[in-house]
């Protein structure tokens, strides 16, 4: 084993738009399951004005972030690698609940694992397109007319794919939140996102 050493993970702005997403994203599962019926809290008008102002607000802060990643080179973070995969399956299955040492070691670099790769091109090429398509197909209803779209789509397809692309972000999210536990004491990855600082084993 290493002695304990910090490295700085997550920059400034990283942190600023992880969080901000974050709150977003749980802002949009809240007030999305109640336009769905799911529970009253704010009644479904509000519920309805809320989540077309938070989704404009998280398509303005992904406008940024995008520009960052690039302008960074941060974006090659995600850049997907099938090698340690199953080491790292293996790992989360297993081994995680025997104490077994994590095969991947994070740096300032490679700050994401094989598996923490795909996840996030998964949600960022499958996941994203199919809530964002459906999301603005529904919010401009009212123009499917005008744009000759009103022949081949439905609205109660396209709440349907909206609401099954909901259900996958609560699926992400509630793994998500799982994995960050895994640390070597169960808030250690919260604290890093927070100060950006890891204490490297
Ligand atoms: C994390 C992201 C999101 C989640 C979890 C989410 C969730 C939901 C859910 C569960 C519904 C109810 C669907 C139904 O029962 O028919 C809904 C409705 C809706 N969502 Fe989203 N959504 C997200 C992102 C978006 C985005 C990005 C947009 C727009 C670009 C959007 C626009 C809408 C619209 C317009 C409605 C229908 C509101 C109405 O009935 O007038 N959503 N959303």
């Amino acid at each position: 084993m290493n002695t304990s050493n910090r490295i700085f993970l997550y920059k400034r702005y990283e942190r600023f738009w992880h969080w901000s997403q974050a709150l977003l994203v749980i802002s949009m599962l809240v007030t999305g399951f109640e336009v769905h019926g799911t529970y009253h809290l704010f009644g479904f008008e509000k519920a309805v004005n809320l989540h077309t102002i938070f989704a404009w607000t998280l398509l303005t802060l992904w406008a940024f972030t995008i520009f960052w990643q690039f302008t960074t080179g941060e974006w090659r973070q995600y850049i997907p690698t099938l090698k340690k995969v199953d080491a790292m399956v293996r790992y989360y299955t297993f081994g995680i609940f025997r104490d077994a040492p994590n095969p991947f070691h994070k740096t300032a670099e490679k700050k994401h694992n094989p598996l923490q790769r795909l996840a996030y091109l998964a949600l960022l090429s499958m996941l994203s397109p199919v809530i964002w398509g459906s999301g603005l197909f529904y919010l401009f209803y009212s123009h499917w007319k005008s744009w000759g779209v009103d022949a081949y789509l439905s609205l109660e397809a396209v709440a349907l794919v909206h609401t099954a692309g909901a259900f996958m972000m609560l699926v992400f999210f509630i793994a998500h939140v799982y994995l960050t536990t895994t640390g070597h004491t169960p808030l250690a990855h919260i604290k890093t996102m927070i100060t950006g600082w890891e204490e490297a084993d």
